[in-house]
């Protein structure tokens, strides 16, 4: 076992964590509390190789492993976990399938735009009724031929108004359930396409978040990914990737609260010391020093498997259900240390609290997670 990082992996995690310290930082606050979408912070992560970084050099990417990517994404989510999701959507739910089971013309029409950034995606699979019932997939896509024929809503998109490219999810054969379904590409701006009203969230504040209705959408048949019926099980094998993504996100947003408090409990004093000299506050950060140490083990667990093709649906539930769990406890612990100026926004912590949240919910609930891991380990 080897716990030295690779000189790919220290560059990947230092320039994210540069440029998250140096630039994103600054506006953080202001965009969370107006809801406004980092779109000058998206071109800098395109220009540094961030949107791709697991696609392959010939498709424009940056062809990084996993473990750089976890790396990466804990560096920006612990200063901002809205580009952490965007970021996150981008790679593991969009193109990495694109990569993985697209056609060679897909992968020039649509992958090539996702790797540089100049488009960014969106996975469009939770509907007002299949949230963690995800197979009760109401949307339709009609063959018609040389076209499907797509209407239907879908519910809580992430970069909804922002991607150029969607990969929508919908039923094509009611009849053969799960196996009717299918992953098409589309074109946002497609006529036929609306948004619903930019949802006003807890947390995650600056990413957008939309429902879409689909009417009369006509999608070419070869914008299909995969054989027909295959969207469902391709849906499943994209959050695997996706769900460890929002772990190293969790793992962001736990360490960045985590030095946080660390810092102001080595400054601010009471009862004439400073407050890390007191035992109730020293135990807390030792509690949350293990549990962050924890929770990179598991997210760089999965990574390995994924990065030497191993199976790693099961290690990935594991990093999110845990990591997301954690994340939550040690935000909330860090707006205790902070006392009062914890619960104010100018130090940041109680917006990593309601960040934290989210991540308990969204790629598959915590409960989804306990589905997952429950029954791979009874079919050992
Ligand atoms: N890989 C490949 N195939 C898989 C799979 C996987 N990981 N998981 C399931 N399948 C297959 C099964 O083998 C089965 O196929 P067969 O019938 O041929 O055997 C088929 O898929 C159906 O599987 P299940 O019977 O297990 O289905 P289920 O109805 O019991 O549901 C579930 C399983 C795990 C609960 C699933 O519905 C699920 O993950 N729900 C949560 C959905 C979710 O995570 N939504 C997040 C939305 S995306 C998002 O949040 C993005 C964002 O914007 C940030």
């Amino acid at each position: 076992m080897n716990f030295e990082y690779t000189e790919e992996q220290i560059m990947a995690q230092q320039s994210a964590r540069d440029l998250a310290q140096r630039e994103f930082i600054l506006d953080v606050i202001e965009r969370d509390t107006n809801c406004i979408f980092p779109e000058k912070h998206v071109k800098k992560l395109a220009e540094l190789g961030f949107l791709g970084m697991q696609v392959d050099p010939e498709y424009d990417g940056t062809g990084m492993d996993t473990i750089s990517y976890v790396l990466a994404l804990e560096e920006i989510s612990k200063v901002d976990s809205s580009l952490g999701v965007i970021m996150s959507v981008n790679n593991s739910l969009v193109a990495w399938e694109i990569q993985e089971y697209g056609t060679e013309e897909q992968k020039e029409k649509f992958l090539k735009p996702l790797a540089r950034g100049e488009k960014i995606g969106a996975f469009l699979l939770s509907e007002p009724e299949a949230g963690s019932d995800a197979t009760m997939q109401r949307t339709t896509a009609i063959d018609k031929g040389d076209h499907y024929l797509v209407n239907g809503v879908k519910n809580w998109i992430t970069n909804g108004n922002s991607a150029g490219t969607y990969v929508v999810i919908a039923q094509t054969d009611p009849e053969k359930g799960h196996k009717g379904i299918n992953a098409l590409i589309v074109d946002r701006h497609s006529e036929g396409i609306s948004l619903g009203q930019h949802e006003d969230k807890m947390g995650m504040r600056s990413s957008d978040t939309h429902s879409v209705m689909f009417t009369d959408v006509k999608v070419p048949k070869e914008n299909r990914i995969g054989e027909d019926g295959f969207g469902f099980k391709l849906a499943m094998k994209t959050l695997e990737g996706g769900r460890l993504g929002i772990a190293a996100q969790a793992l962001g947003l736990a360490s960045g609260a985590y030095e946080l408090a660390l810092k102001y409990a080595q400054e601010r004093k009471a009862f004439g010391k400073e407050i890390i000299k007191h035992q109730a506050i020293a135990f807390k950060l030792a509690d949350m020093a293990t549990e962050i140490e924890a929770m990179r083990f598991l997210c760089l667990k999965a990574a390995w498997l994924k990065d030497n093709k191993q199976p790693y649906g099961t290690a990935s539930a594991m990093a999110k259900l845990y990591c997301a769990e954690t994340a939550m406890k040690i935000t909330t612990e860090a707006v205790q240390i902070f006392g009062g100026y914890g619960y104010v926004k100018e130090y940041h912590v109680e917006r990593l609290m309601r960040d934290a949240k989210l991540t308990q919910i969204y790629e598959g609930t915590s409960e989804i997670q306990k589905i997952v891991i429950s029954r791979a380990i009874s079919s050992l």
